[in-house]
């Protein structure tokens, strides 16, 4: 078979391997390749390997692409964002830097509900060429496949605004984007003094449109202390579930308030955050099979505690990290930072942060078997990097280092 598009001249191919999350000692296995090149058909990979591409791979139509000695990887897969909201909150870093916490602006109906009235006032439209704009952003800092949650609607007619325009940014560019209700992300003011006739009305009402219209493919609660607590969590996920959506849980993000063993029950995809998350948490995600969806960006932001990630692995619990993309705890969508972060502070090796960004952030998308390693038959999904090797990826923070991404076979920056 010919190639569609072959890059050669290419220093370092650094991959995971496989179609499953991967945890402990396995999440740093990483396949090196030197002076490689990769051939793409169909929208695939066709072929992997060292030296000079075969000749009988490469016809006049052969798009060529050097990559000029620098690193490849697979597309960076951004597995928890919150992709579309009205407005930012810059108004709120005076109060940040007076020192009123996150939980206390958000007592005061200032953080996720400022957030929630701007994103009720954009319409649909609008929201759609603001969140496009972010999808291009992210591809240009390398990111090729991505989760986009709900929750800044909370009503019916705004959740929907939301996850629709995860389908259609999904449609128009081209890029895989998961797509999460997050309908228990805060108790709404039009409901704060009744919270039961808010979980009611997620499970009742909302849940079952979203699923009756095929809008996500995950739901996901914010389980701490002061919004939604363990009890309702496994309420609203087990509806989930029952309606056939996988399940997600922000848990143990400043408080450990339970969330973690009702995702290890329900056998969620991922529990994310998880910086206050005890041993005996670790070890119910590794047996529930959970992946640790770690947020760096966002502890980095909030000048909290980072997670425990060498805990993590020790337990042998499979950790991806994502940006967390969002206008409250951490309005950065460049996934390479969340990569040196993960080094920098986590002390995760650059072999373990690939695989947290590529392979694991495919499992916790559900979409390992055809995304997140370079291996013959996946989706053609690649970057190629303004350096030579890995390790400098993981070190250079503050400069965009993509030299090259491709989508499917498709060139897009
Ligand atoms: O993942 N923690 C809850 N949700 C988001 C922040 C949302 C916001 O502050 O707007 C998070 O950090
Ligand atoms: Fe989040």
């Amino acid at each position: 078979m010919k190639a569609d598009v072959i890059i050669y001249n290419i220093g370092q191919l650094a991959t995971a391997t496989g179609a499953a999350a991967k945890g402990g000692i396995e999440q740093g296995d990483i396949r090196m390749l030197t002076n490689a090149y990769l051939a793409i058909a169909d929208e695939k990979v066709l072929n992997i390997g060292e030296g000079e591409p075969p000749q009988e791979m490469l016809d006049p139509y052969t798009a060529q692409i050097d990559a000029k000695g620098g690193l490849v990887t697979a597309g960076l897969i951004d597995s928890h964002t919150h992709l579309s909201f009205g407005g930012w909150r810059e108004g709120e870093l005076a109060k940040k830097l007076a020192g009123v916490s996150y939980m206390d602006i958000l007592r005061e109906g200032g953080g996720i509900l400022s957030t929630v009235r701007a994103t009720r006032d954009m319409d649909e439209q609008q929201m759609y060429e603001r969140a496009e704009g972010f999808v291009n952003e992210m591809v240009a800092h390398g990111t090729t496949a991505l989760e986009a949650k709900s929750g800044y609607g909370l009503d019916l007619e705004t959740e929907l605004k939301q996850l629709r325009v995860n389908r259609l940014l999904q449609r128009d560019t081209g890029i895989d984007i998961a797509s999460t209700y997050l309908g228990a992300h805060a108790i709404p003011l039009d409901f704060i003094s009744n919270r039961e006739g808010y979980i009611r009305y997620v499970i009742d009402v909302v849940l079952p449109t979203v699923a009756d219209l095929g809008l996500a493919e995950f739901c996901d609660v914010f389980c701490e202390q002061g919004v939604f607590d363990a009890n309702e969590t496994r309420e609203i996920l087990s509806a989930a579930k029952g309606l056939g959506l996988g399940v997600k849980v922000h848990s143990d993000e400043i408080h450990q308030i339970g969330g973690t063993s009702v995702a290890a029950q329900l056998g969620a995809i991922s529990a994310d955050h998880l910086t206050a998350t005890t041993d005996e948490g670790m070890i119910a995600l590794k047996n529930g099979g959970v992946i640790a969806t770690l947020l760096p960006c966002t502890s980095f932001y909030l000048n909290k505690d980072y997670a425990n990630a060498r805990k993590f692995i020790e337990h042998g619990v499979p950790i991806a990290l994502a940006s967390d993309f969002n206008p409250g705890s951490t309005p950065n969508l460049n996934l390479q930072f969340a990569m040196q972060l993960g080094c920098l502070r986590l002390k995760m090796t650059p072999q373990e942060v690939l695989t947290a960004v590529t392979l694991n952030a495919a499992a916790a998308i559900d979409k390992a078997d055809s995304l997140g390693t370079l291996e013959v038959g996946k989706q053609a999904d690649v970057v190629v990097w303004r350096t030579n090797n890995l390790n400098e990826l993981c070190y250079r923070y503050g400069s965009n280092l993509v030299d090259t991404v491709i989508k499917g076979g498709r060139v897009l920056v």
